[in-house]
């Protein structure tokens, strides 16, 4: 694997050594890595000539500078993990390299409602700082695939509409969400769970289980605070216990029983935030 900390450094050796016409498939991520992150190596070697991974965290994607300045670093081990997994190329850049000159600041991206309801609303800023740094690395990169994860099914969408809004033909490919044997959504901010913490968390997917379970057409409200009042008692910090539709994440209260949804959670285990989501097909 080769490791590039400047993008006009790899931006030549893309130009001048992949092959004319190969496909490249670029996942980005803040590090810290684990099996969800691998699973996208995975699939972009499947579909595309070339992978390359970057590893940046992102300061203005973060609304809690405590969630940035503690966000998990394990440079050796992702290294090592990505080499395994067979990714051609780490792009690694400092913040110098992505906000030149310190220069944060950006012409808002017209996100529309996905700015404004579950992840939008709890994280104010956050999807603007997730398009900005994504624009950044595309034009550096310019891929032919992104790779993202349901994991952040939010930010799912919110790419898919980053794509229209500055017309990349950029081909956006959705992987499932890798778990542990005990149902815990793979995410870096695991890393900092205390032993007792870790054994509290996987209450978030029995949360997402229990309303798929009971989910039928009609009044939604009930089993939605069901599922919150049993975080709740379990010393969750609960953001969020919602069902929306599947395609554009409208929240509803009411199901019509056609319907395609997605169910979501966002709590904290004290200081550490945690979100997951379960799709409901008909
Ligand atoms: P990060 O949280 O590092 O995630 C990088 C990618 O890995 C995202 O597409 C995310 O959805 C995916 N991912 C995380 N956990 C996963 C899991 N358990 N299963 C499958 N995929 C998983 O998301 C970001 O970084 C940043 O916002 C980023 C897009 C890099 C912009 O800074």
């Amino acid at each position: 694997m080769i490791i590039y900390k400047q993008s006009a450094a790899l931006q030549s050796y893309l130009q001048k050594s992949l092959p004319a016409k190969s496909s490249t498939g670029f996942v980005p991520t803040m590090g810290a890595l684990h099996e969800g992150h691998v699973s996208l190596i995975k699939k972009s070697k499947e579909i595309a000539d070339s992978t390359i991974c970057s590893i940046f965290i992102n300061p203005t994607q973060f609304n809690n500078q405590q969630d940035f300045k503690k966000y998990p670093v394990t440079l050796e081990q992702d290294i090592y993990l990505l080499e395994k997994n067979g990714c051609d190329i780490l792009f690694l850049p400092d913040v110098n390299e992505i906000y030149p000159n310190g220069e944060f600041s950006h012409e808002p991206f017209d996100l529309g409602y996905l700015e404004d309801i579950l992840e939008g609303k709890y994280r104010p800023g956050h999807f603007q700082g997730v398009c900005q740094v994504v624009k950044r690395l595309l034009n550096i990169v310019n891929p032919t695939y992104l790779l993202a994860g349901q994991k952040d099914y939010q930010q799912c969408l919110v790419l898919k509409r980053l794509m229209k809004l500055i017309n990349s033909r950029v081909e956006i490919i959705i992987c499932p969400i890798s778990r542990e044997r005990d149902g815990l959504a793979m995410s870096s901010r695991n890393l900092r769970l205390s032993e007792d913490e870790r054994m509290q968390a996987p209450a978030i997917y029995e949360v997402l289980l229990f309303i798929q379970q009971h989910i039928k057409p009609g009044n939604l409200k009930y089993v939605k605070k069901i599922a919150a009042n049993f975080l709740k008692k379990k010393d969750f910090k609960v953001d969020y216990v919602e069902v929306a539709i599947a395609n554009n994440l409208q929240p509803i209260d009411e199901w019509n029983g056609k319907d395609q949804l997605v169910i979501l959670v966002a709590a904290y285990i004290n200081d550490i935030r945690l979100i997951d989501n379960l799709k409901y097909s008909v």
